[in-house]
């Protein structure tokens, strides 16, 4: 007997079966199947054949591979008992639940006292199938591994995409061709990580940005996560994604999988990114106020770091507003005795020298000047000079004589006296103030990854969200060590990086839009001379680089020429014009003629307007500009396009291509298959391209 399971929503198929009582295996991942097809022959002839140095049956790659079952790759699953001797489980099929959306399908080993549950739930807006894997256990067992449910990898596909990165250089996609063994990833600093994205992109051979076929998975953990992609001897490859392995560091008799966040597309890399973007937009990400304008933010760190005084923030403050800022953010240096970065985290008590008269002088005048007021906290850190390392140092995770990162370690955030400590202090800001933000620090790694400071971690966000609705958070780790879908289901914003050098910027944000919508990317307009590359940059890529993504300043605006300021806050104003409809906006990649130009689209819901940055990183290598083909547009529809920044076209721009004198009136077709001359430009600026739909098709 063959048991059948098949989740459909409209773009994908994905097809389970079992033999008998066994485990399920995924038989099919793809383009929609037809309604009727014959499920129990489609497993059939999933059937492959056997030859020489094989067993005399091929072990299914099942949602949780068993070595009990003669699996020959890695298995689904690393136990140990209470002594520490490995145990090798038997699932047999106990009971199945499914209604619409979901699928539950439940196992167990008798024997062992085990038990073992997958989720499934479809989504046919998004496109995002969630799952996770779950194990209960009648006596406390050691769980070395567990993965969320296993996928096959595909086989018309040369090469894996994941995404690992550094401070400053976050986002930076490999691609690694498969061949026999594993590519193993693995976060064991205890964040989703710069170095370690949580995510995978498998194309089929061929896809681009904007056609062919894509997988893609991504797992919403901030604790740390272990991905492999294992092509076995017989030409079977196999997904798995979980936890870092060996972080559940106490027996239990219950645990999970974070959600597996998967998605197939037929649509290039563009399918898989637009269907993440949207999962995170109107399924993860929780905003206070959906319909509220995301406000301009203005963050003092690049201007005065630890040096707080009060009227330098109140100026920079009035001169911010001016530029159109809505939201000043406090950052670092407000509490304890703050001065530089050795001390003082913990002591989240407002510095008294520097604000003799608590905060409200400062947010008085910032909310005269219209803007709200947000502050910075590092929760989950401890500088050994604090006053609370100094009356608690039982509350340190992790060993004495440990290697401190930027002069700190780090609370042990599974206790309960560490986070009531911490929600009393940071309800006790909340409830004095009023404060609409926090931008939320973690900006060393763990002594050694554990899940259980994550759950604490979460436990103290959902405790303050659930107190304080209105405060929205953004995660930030040294910039973008802490994005995964988990963080974002407690937060609002993801602080992307702290590189706002535009042209590093530029590629960071093109590649982070492969899983993020723009609505939670922050990006901020940095100081001329960038304090993190040294690179000098025009205000004009600046102020586009932001505007690309939610947009903030950063510099110091006394620093401001008067044409810096103008430029700035023209393109402000611009933001501000169309945050609205970008806010549910897909953002496309192009795929791009030229390597030195960085092009994307953002097309809104409707489809009735886009924008499309195309910003030349470096010199070409070709005189003039390739065309640049868009996309997502209807064929057979008319669009105006313009050249938004054409006056800043230079002299050595000398003919007159199209765009340059007027706008274009073009069919879809022509715009995505023909594309668009631009005018020649220099290197590190940002062409701006508006499009609207005409009524009149074609
Ligand atoms: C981290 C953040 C920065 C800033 C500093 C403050 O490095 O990424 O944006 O908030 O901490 O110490």
């Amino acid at each position: 007997m063959t048991r059948v399971w098949r989740l459909d929503d409209g773009q994908q198929t994905l097809v389970l079966a079992a033999k008998a009582d066994l485990l399920p295996q995924c038989m099919y991942w793809g383009r929609s199947l037809p309604r009727g097809e014959d499920l129990t022959a489609l497993a059939a002839a999933h059937g492959l054949d056997v030859t020489g140095g094989m067993l005399d049956e091929n072990p299914d790659l099942s949602l949780c591979p068993e070595a009990s079952h003669s699996f020959p790759g890695q298995p689904g699953m690393i136990l140990r008992d209470a002594l520490g001797r490995g145990v090798l489980p038997r699932f047999r099929f106990e009971a199945e639940d499914s209604d619409g959306n979901n699928l539950r399908l439940r196992y167990r080993d008798a024997d062992l006292g085990l038990g073992l549950a997958f989720r499934f739930q479809t989504d046919a807006q998004t496109h995002v199938i969630t799952c996770d894997t779950a194990l209960t256990s009648d006596q406390p067992v050691h769980l070395d591994w567990l993965a969320a449910p296993v996928l096959p990898g595909p086989q018309l596909s040369d090469e894996v995409m994941d995404v690992s990165g550094r401070w400053c250089g976050e986002f930076q996609v490999n691609r690694t061709p498969w061949s026999a063994g594993i590519r193993l990833r693995e976060s064991r600093t205890g964040r989703s990580g710069h170095e370690h994205f949580p995510g995978l992109l498998i194309p089929a051979r061929g896809t681009t940005n904007t056609s062919g076929e894509t997988y893609a998975f991504h797992y919403g953990w901030s604790g740390g996560h272990r991905m492999l992609a294992e092509e076995l001897q017989d030409g079977r490859r196999q997904i798995q994604f979980g936890h870092a392995v060996q972080t559940e560091t106490a027996p239990g008799t219950a645990f999970h999988t974070a959600p597996l966040y998967i998605t197939y597309s037929a649509a290039g890399l563009n399918g898989c990114a637009v269907a993440f973007q949207r999962h995170v937009r109107d399924r993860i990400v929780q905003m206070p106020k959906p319909d509220r304008p995301r406000p301009v933010h203005y963050n003092c760190w690049e201007a005065v770091y630890f040096d707080h005084k009060l009227p330098v923030l109140q100026e920079i403050a009035e001169r911010a507003a001016k530029l159109g800022a809505e939201r000043f953010v406090l950052d670092d240096g407000w509490f304890g005795q703050r001065d530089d970065d050795r001390r003082s985290l913990a002591d989240w008590t407002v510095d008294p020298r520097k604000y003799p008269d608590g905060l409200m002088p400062l947010i008085d005048h910032v909310q005269a000047l219209g803007m709200t007021f947000g502050i910075w906290f590092e929760p989950e850190m401890i500088n050994p000079d604090s006053e609370t390392f100094r009356a608690h140092p039982e509350w340190v995770l992790g060993p004495e004589g440990q290697i401190l990162g930027r002069q700190q370690m780090v609370l042990n955030m599974a206790l309960p006296e560490v986070q009531g400590y911490l929600y009393d202090r940071i309800a006790a800001i909340l409830s004095a103030y009023p404060i609409d933000y926090i931008k939320w620090d973690h900006n060393r790694l763990l002594p050694a990854p554990d899940a259980a400071q994550t759950r604490g971690s979460y436990a103290l966000l959902d405790r303050l969200r659930a107190d304080f609705p209105l405060v929205e958070i953004e995660s930030c780790a040294s910039g973008g060590g802490r994005i995964d879908f988990g963080i974002l289901q407690r937060t609002q914003r993801v602080w992307l990086s702290d590189s706002n050098d535009a042209l590093e910027r530029l590629r960071i944000q093109h590649d982070a839009a492969l899983f993020l919508p723009g609505l939670v990317t922050g990006s901020h307009v940095g100081p001329r001379h960038c304090h993190t590359s040294g690179r000098v940059l025009d205000i004009s890529i600046r102020a586009w680089v932001a505007a690309q993504r939610y947009m903030g300043f950063e510099m110091d605006p006394r620093e401001l020429t008067e044409h810096e300021a103008d430029v700035l806050t023209k393109v402000t104003t611009w933001w501000k014009a169309n945050r609205d409809w970008m806010r549910r906006a897909d953002i496309l990649r192009l795929d791009s003629a030229d390597p030195a130009v960085i092009a994307e689209q953002q097309i809104a819901e409707d489809g009735a307007r886009f924008v499309v940055f195309a910003g030349k990183a470096a010199t070409s290598a070709q005189i003039l500009p390739r065309p640049l083909r868009l996309t997502g547009l209807d064929p057979a529809a008319r669009y105006a396009v313009q050249l938004l920044n054409r006056d800043t076209a230079p002299g050595l721009s000398r003919g007159s291509p199209a765009l340059k004198m007027d706008p274009l009136h073009l069919s879809g077709a022509s715009l995505m298959q023909m594309g668009v001359n631009l005018p020649w430009h220099f290197p590190e600026t940002m062409w701006v391209l508006e499009g609207t739909r005409l009524e009149t098709a074609i």
